[in-house]
């Protein structure tokens, strides 16, 4: 049996030019999805799937994610002072319950760089990586169902969901054959192909379990789908020298790397939530009844 997964890996050092003019100072993973900003849902995730220490790879103004998750010892003082006891706790708990680790990823030069960036903390041990865009809703973390994989077959585990033929372009795609369970043995993997080229609509999602020979392989890599030092190109160059397994998660998935997933999301999740559900409704039908005059 594998050994449990107790790194997490975050690469946040993207600029976020789609949501520009709103993050030209604040980082995209800072914008709020109803009540807490985009990192903190991938955070949770980690932490309730056992991750106990978050590392960060970070770039030039993302210096609000490290406040963000250090304590803030005015605000502390402030909420006791207040007797605002259940916000103490939420906001120091939020702070303590893991270790946050920060390193820089100094050129945007892809994700297989982001994540080889995180090297000289994650070298020793298989480790998780979230893509904090990619925001998933599950009964189990996401992350968790792709450890329970890790631990029972071993090798590198990669978040797996089938999409239509006309989105095999925004993803790395899979050849992979089933082994049960929503299980697959991953063959092969291209990055970004189009309808035409797409060897199945498999795509990969933002979530893996991956092997520290992973770090070698990438810096011994060279530029590949859009000049960019790409991850995909890394896991591929792993199978065969241990196995690569995708699974087909259960949960939702919300794109908040775009303005149209990220508002998807904000209304979604407001449905969901019991103390904004009517607001939201009441919001739709004002609108409604306005746009009928
Ligand atoms: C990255 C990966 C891609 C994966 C996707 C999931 O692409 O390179 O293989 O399918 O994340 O969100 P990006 O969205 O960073 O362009």
């Amino acid at each position: 049996m594998s050994a449990s997964i107790t790194k997490c890996l975050f690469p946040v050092a993207g600029l976020g030019t789609r949501f520009l003019p709103a993050t030209k100072e604040i980082a995209k993973e800072m914008l709020p999805l109803v009540d807490r900003p985009i990192i903190e849902y991938g955070v949770d995730e980690a932490v309730g799937s056992g991750c106990r220490e978050m590392v960060m790879i970070t770039g030039r103004s993302k210096k609000a994610i490290e406040d963000h998750f250090d304590r803030s010892f005015e605000l502390e003082e402030l909420l006791k002072s207040r007797n605002k006891e259940s916000l103490y706790n939420e906001v120091v708990s939020r702070s303590t319950r893991a270790d946050f680790i920060y390193l820089r990823q100094h050129r945007p030069l892809g994700l297989g760089h982001a994540v080889l960036c995180g090297e000289p903390v994650c070298r020793n041990e298989y480790f998780g990586v979230i893509l904090p865009d990619d925001v998933m809703v599950a009964e189990t973390p996401v992350l968790s169902q792709l450890i329970e994989v890790h631990k029972a077959r071993g090798g590198c585990v990669l978040a797996l969901e089938e999409v239509p033929e006309a989105d095999t372009a925004r993803y790395g795609i899979v050849v992979a054959e089933s082994a049960g369970d929503g299980v697959f043995a991953i063959r092969d993997m291209v990055e970004k192909p189009g309808p035409e080229r797409a060897p199945s609509r498999l795509a990969i999602m933002g979530r893996y379990i991956l092997s520290p020979g992973i770090f070698p392989l990438l810096s011994a890599q060279g530029t590949g789908a859009g000049g960019e030092i790409q991850l995909t190109d890394g896991i591929r160059a792993i199978i065969g020298a241990e196995p690569v397994w995708g699974l087909l998660y259960r949960g939702r998935r919300f794109d908040c790397g775009t303005q149209v997933g990220w508002l998807d999301a904000n209304i979604s999740l407001a449905m969901e939530h019991p103390a904004l559900r009517e607001v939201v409704l009441e919001a739709v039908r004002r609108c409604g009844e306005r746009n009928s005059i």
